[in-house]
């Protein structure tokens, strides 16, 4: 049998049972009970991704700082991994604050990059006065300066250029349309002219152009970093310039694994000699290869020629298929023999909506109801942005040693 593609991560079939690490998924499928999908995360996944990027940003720059964008994963066992392994995190809401602070990050490992920045917001950051605060936009600066005077804060930019997962528009968050993130060039020296007016000291810059980014868009990515040159030039002198997230990881058979060191010679290229500290706040790069979500299938059944599968949860624990078209590559859990047929299949959840259907068309062996399927990838913007729509949002959560 072909190696599959996805044998990068920790994922491996072992006597035709598919492993994360030394577990054996179809166990733990069963042992979790049945009903309930099931998210499992592998932690040496997560610790060795951290570990290798703030390698890869530590040989670009002179000072680095990795910060992990809480957003995407906030399973409490996940952020212990990433806070032990020294991981600063970026929250961008006053409960993600609480809840950094509750997992035991300190105020000065924590940044908050917020929108539509509230009185209430504001007040729960007034009151924590170590955590870096990045503003994108005049009201939300106006707002800083009113409750927390004197402060010290970051300007969220938006660089009018972005970048994201192939050519999908819809992860894209600076360039094309208008987007409400972060201050553009034009409000720029008016946002300076008012921070200095209120007293507040701006001593960081912020951007976060687009999420799921590989090799073949680090071109993009360089004109960016060009770009963002001519903000530093007007701004005051900098503590830090926080380049964000955005880093992506394999979906496919067809993507190749993000070249790290292509990717560090191009911040080297343009922050290589500041003295600020140049940060970043990835979310997918660090967990979502870590994770899977085992559903189980519980019909198979041909409609007007397609073959439908359907599995035990729904796009509301999981929205990136549906909603950003991001594919969840199904995967059984005990392998077929290798010469069994394949056939193509439909996979479509359990909520009553037309768009929720987790692949279509895909190849895979016969499936029979009370098989499991691994969906790969899973570890980011799953748990995290699910809902209880058609109250079915129950699902568990574990951290594989
Ligand atoms: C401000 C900010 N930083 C970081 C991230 C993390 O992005 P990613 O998970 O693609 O690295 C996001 C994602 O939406 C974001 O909005």
């Amino acid at each position: 049998m072909n190696t599959p593609w996805w044998e990068r991560t920790d994922l491996r079939y072992r006597r035709g049972r598919l492993h994360l690490g030394t577990h054996d998924l179809a166990n733990l499928a069963r042992s979790a009970g049945t009903g309930t999908p099931v998210y499992a995360y592998h932690a040496p996944r997560i610790a060795a991704n951290f570990r290798r990027l703030r390698r890869a940003l530590a040989a670009a720059v002179r000072q680095s700082r990795v910060f992990y964008a809480m957003k995407s994963n906030r399973f409490v066992p996940l952020l212990g991994v990433l806070c032990g392994a020294g991981a600063g995190v970026d929250v961008c809401s006053p409960e993600e604050l609480l809840l950094a602070r509750q997992t035991g990050f300190r105020e000065d490992q924590i940044s908050f990059t917020g929108t539509s920045l509230s009185e209430d917001d504001a007040r729960v950051l007034a009151r924590h006065p170590g955590v870096i605060l990045n503003c994108d936009s005049l009201a939300s600066l106006r707002r800083i300066a009113r409750l927390a005077p004197g402060r010290s804060v970051g300007l969220r930019i938006n660089p009018g250029l972005g970048l994201g997962y192939r050519s999908n528009r819809l992860l894209r968050y600076a360039g094309g349309d208008v987007t409400k993130f972060g201050i553009y060039a034009e409000q720029f020296p008016v946002a300076l002219a008012l921070a200095r007016e209120a007293g507040l000291r701006v001593n960081g810059l912020h951007f976060h152009t687009g999420c799921g980014f590989l090799t073949p868009q680090l071109p993009v990515l360089d004109r960016i970093f060009a770009r963002v040159r001519d903000f530093i030039r007007q701004a005051p002198p900098l503590d830090y310039v926080n380049l964000g997230g955005g880093l992506g990881i394999p979906l496919t058979a067809s993507d190749a694994p993000l070249d790290l060191a292509r990717w560090s010679a191009v911040v080297r290229k343009h922050f290589g000699r500041d003295r600020f500290t140049v940060c970043v706040e990835p979310g997918d790069y660090l967990v979502k290869d870590s994770g899977v979500l085992l559903l189980e299938v519980n019909t198979v059944e041909e409609k007007a020629g397609t073959r439908f599968v359907g599995v035990n949860g729904g796009f509301n624990i999981h929205i990136e298929p549906a909603f950003y078209e991001l594919p969840l590559e199904p995967v059984p859990v005990v392998a077929a023999a290798a010469s069994a047929p394949t056939r193509r299949v439909t996979i479509a959840g359990n909520i009553n909506e037309a768009l929720d259907i987790w692949a279509r068309n895909v190849r895979l062996p016969r499936l029979a109801e009370g098989d499991v399927l691994a969906f790969l990838n899973a570890g980011g913007y799953g748990a995290a942005m699910s809902s209880q729509h058609c109250l079915r949002g129950a699902f568990r959560e574990y951290l594989l040693p």
